[in-house]
């Protein structure tokens, strides 16, 4: 049973496929309304979300399906001490596919490993995050018609931040990409990201504090909330937390195409002016979440019934 719990488990060409059905999603809604008609998705999110299980749940909405949800850690014999396993088990009697977040890294594999029915990962502790990389993707796609020959910058928690992971896998396996990693030395990317990934396919990279001084060449700014729930200890996290703000002032200096992109929910890292301004992409990035939801649901449900 194919699941996604990685960004890598989608191929390129998978993913071209998914913009592709995305962008005929936003062109011709009517097409979709019926296409998951008397299907059911569970969402299973054992840590806060907004965008993520509102963007499962209206996707499939959207395509004519249903949705039974489990919301918070205490609402499901999980905290009576149920198996991710059992858990599997029981969910896949119930529906044709399940969307899953969890405070764990690798509780989504688990999943998937124990369901009778396709999983999405949304997001397994500090790992990965893939269907947000497939927001950013719709994203970056639509404002730069590429993913090639880009400088990308992220900034933040790009230790703690599991989008910036899947992005960074996601966006090395095209050509002539940059990444410049802005952060605070504590809050650096992972070494099996650096070394795995950049260092092991010869990806430039260079890892920096100054945001201000990398703004200028940069093609997109990938901005990221510094992890509170992950740190295990708040002083750390408040001597942190505002490390960088994105402000109209710190703009000036960026490229006039410059696309500024962030996962959300935002504390104080971008102020509420930059909002004001055409490169802010991060609403934008909200909704492009929704139709590429809605194109892996039907791309991973049509996979299911081929099997069968
Ligand atoms: N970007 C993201 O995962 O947002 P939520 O935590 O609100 O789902």
């Amino acid at each position: 049973m194919r699941s996604v719990i990685d960004i890598l488990d989608l191929s390129p060409d998978e993913l071209m496929e998914l913009i592709e059905v995305a962008q005929d999603i936003i062109a011709n809604p009517a097409k979709y309304a019926e296409a998951c008609h008397g299907k059911k998705l569970a969402t299973l999110f054992f840590e806060p979300s907004t965008r993520t299980r509102m963007s499962f749940e209206a996707a499939m909405y959207e395509l004519g399906g249903n949705v039974i949800s489990v919301t918070g850690a205490g609402t499901s014999s999980a905290a009576k001490g149920e198996s991710i396993a059992d858990t599997a088990k029981t969910v896949s009697c119930y529906v044709d596919i399940i969307a899953m977040r969890h405070p764990k890294e690798g509780s989504a594999y688990v999943l998937a490993k124990n369901a009778s029915v396709p999983v999405i990962n949304g997001g397994d502790g500090g790992h990965s995050h893939p269907t947000q990389t497939l927001a950013d993707l719709l994203t970056i796609y639509r404002e730069k018609g590429r993913f090639e020959g880009l400088t990308i910058g992220l900034c933040g928690d790009l230790k703690f931040g599991r989008t910036v992971h899947s992005l960074i896998q996601a966006m090395s396996r095209y050509n002539g990409n940059k990444f410049v990693l802005i952060s605070p030395e504590e809050l650096k990317v992972p070494s099996y990201v650096k070394k795995d990934v950049l260092q092991q396919q010869n990806i430039p990279y260079v890892q920096t504090t100054d945001l201000e001084g990398a703004l200028p060449e940069l093609d997109i700014l990938y901005m990221t909330r510094v992890q509170r729930e992950r740190f295990f200890n708040e002083e750390d996290y408040l001597r942190l937390k505002d490390s960088y703000i994105l402000n109209p002032d710190k703009l000036k200096n960026a490229k006039p195409d410059l696309a500024i992109l962030h996962p959300l929910p935002r504390v104080n890292e971008i102020s509420v002016a930059v909002d004001q301004d055409p490169r802010a992409c991060y609403f934008k990035q909200v909704l492009n979440g929704k139709y590429m939801r809605m194109a892996l649901i039907l791309k991973l449900l049509k996979e299911a019934e081929n099997e069968h």
